[in-house]
């Protein structure tokens, strides 16, 4: 349910708000990885919620996840806070918090590809929640 209220707000996003006009984008860039992020994680939710569990398309959205696992953040600069920017003040703050939470998404991403690999369920199942652990803590600690 939650994934569904994500999605609608970055429908609402795209089609309501100031567009991202400066140079390289750089907000507007790292809110699309998010939602390409979204639509490889969300597919492995889907599974796992209705215990419809698919190994094999299951390791390919780990695997999907895996490559783009990196390309948010390089977007968060200095001064790259100004509309559309959802993020908050305190994400350049108190960057060391949000930095620990990007390598535990980093780190957890990686353990889920091993973990599909596996193909035990249980296994699975407990590392895609690791991931998604983060995504929350970070949405609630550094996102309005
Ligand atoms: C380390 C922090 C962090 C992690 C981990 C993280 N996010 Fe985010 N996410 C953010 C921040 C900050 C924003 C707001 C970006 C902005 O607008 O400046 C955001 C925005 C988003 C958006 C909205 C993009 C838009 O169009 O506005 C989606 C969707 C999203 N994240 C999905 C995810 C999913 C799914 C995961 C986990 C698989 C995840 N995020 C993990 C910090 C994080």
């Amino acid at each position: 349910m939650r994934y569904v209220v994500v999605l609608l707000c970055a429908a609402l996003a795209a089609c309501g708000e100031v567009e991202d006009t400066r140079p390289g984008r750089p907000v507007a860039t790292r809110q699309e990885a998010f939602k390409a992020i979204l639509r490889a994680f969300e597919p492995m939710g889907l599974q796992i919620r209705e215990y419809a569990f698919e190994p094999v398309s299951f390791m390919d959205h780990a695997r999907a996840l895996d490559r783009i696992k990196d390309t948010p953040w390089e977007y968060f600069g200095e001064d790259t806070q100004y509309p559309p920017s959802k993020s908050l003040d305190r994400l350049w703050q108190e960057r060391a918090g949000f930095d620990a939470l990007q390598d535990d998404f980093l780190r957890s991403t990686g353990e889920l590809v091993i973990a599909a690999e596996s193909r035990d369920e249980a296994r699975i199942r407990a590392a895609w929640t690791a991931v998604e652990t983060t995504c929350r803590d970070c949405h609630k600690g550094y996102r309005r």
